[in-house]
């Protein structure tokens, strides 16, 4: 017996690390997924090593309204139905002070970061099958926020709005909806930013920005997988309307 047996769910962002430790989760945890991203090759190598019978695969563009709503048409053909949509695909842009910030950057981190997870939401929420989870990926910094971020930290914030809008939305229909705010997680996406945030060497960046975490360490993307199983199963059913950070105490 899996904690997700019969349900169904899709991930977005799932050919990156915390998209793709969550999918194999929800799969070991006995869903069957629907798993999207811009990476043709790292979705198919994931299908493969899930096995056909419990994921398919779409390319899709978050900010793309008819690519959202094929991949969400996808879960509802191939499985029967839609219980999980765990909107996670994210950039970061560039480091720079507000007045620095390129406009174009920050458009597209609105667009992939909010408009993306909106998208999501619409289509996903529109096919749900009633007592469904809805979980978003916001970001430590969806609560507080450094210098240097601007689009990123308002992108995360704007994802608490969203969800608690549509936690309210939702509800009639039993339809949960969260968001998740993971501190710096061990992948290279955050050491890609904390090297360009710092201007050291990957390591002595890491060092720097473990000295900002209370629990003195980077979490992993499997712990963060671990809160969406949280999320995305009936254990959870009366946790809606919540931002649950995930950061080894650096919001607190
Ligand atoms: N890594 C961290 O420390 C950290 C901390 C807090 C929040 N987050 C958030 O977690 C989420 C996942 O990040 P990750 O750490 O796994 O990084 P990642 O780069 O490994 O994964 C992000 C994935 O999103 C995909 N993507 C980007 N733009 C897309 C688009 N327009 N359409 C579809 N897919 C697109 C990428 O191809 C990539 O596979 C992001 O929303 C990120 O902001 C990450």
């Amino acid at each position: 017996m899996g904690r997700l047996d019969d349900k169904i769910a899709l991930v977005t962002g799932a050919a990156g690390s915390i998209g793709a430790a969550s999918a194999r989760l929800l799969v070991a945890e006995g869903a069957r997924v629907v798993i999207s991203d811009l990476d043709a090759d790292r979705l198919d190598a994931l299908v493969a090593e899930l096995g056909e019978e419990s994921a398919a695969a779409l390319v899709a563009d978050v900010t793309d309204s008819d690519a959202v709503a094929a991949t969400v048409a996808l879960a509802v053909e191939r499985f029967g139905g839609l219980d999980v949509a765990f909107a996670n695909a994210g950039i970061f842009g560039v480091p720079a002070p507000i007045v620095d910030y390129p406009v174009d950057v920050f458009d597209q981190v609105m667009a992939v970061n909010v408009r993306g997870p909106f998208l999501v939401a619409k289509h996903a929420m529109a096919s749900m099958r009633d007592g469904g989870s809805l979980i978003f990926t916001s970001s430590v910094v969806g609560l507080t926020s450094d210098a240097g971020i601007c689009a990123y930290a308002t992108s995360k914030h704007a994802l608490v709005g969203l969800m608690r809008t549509a936690a309210k939305e939702g509800a009639p229909r039993r339809i949960r909806v969260n968001t998740i705010h993971p501190g710096p997680v061990d992948n290279e996406f955050q050491h890609s930013i904390e090297e360009r945030a710092t201007g050291q060497s990957r390591d002595k960046a890491a060092e720097i920005f473990e000295g900002m975490i209370p629990l003195g360490r980077h979490a992993t993307a499997e712990e963060v997988a671990h809160l969406v199983l949280y999320l995305a199963a009936d254990e959870s059913a009366f946790v809606t309307g919540a931002a649950l950070p995930i950061d080894g105490g650096m919001s607190a």
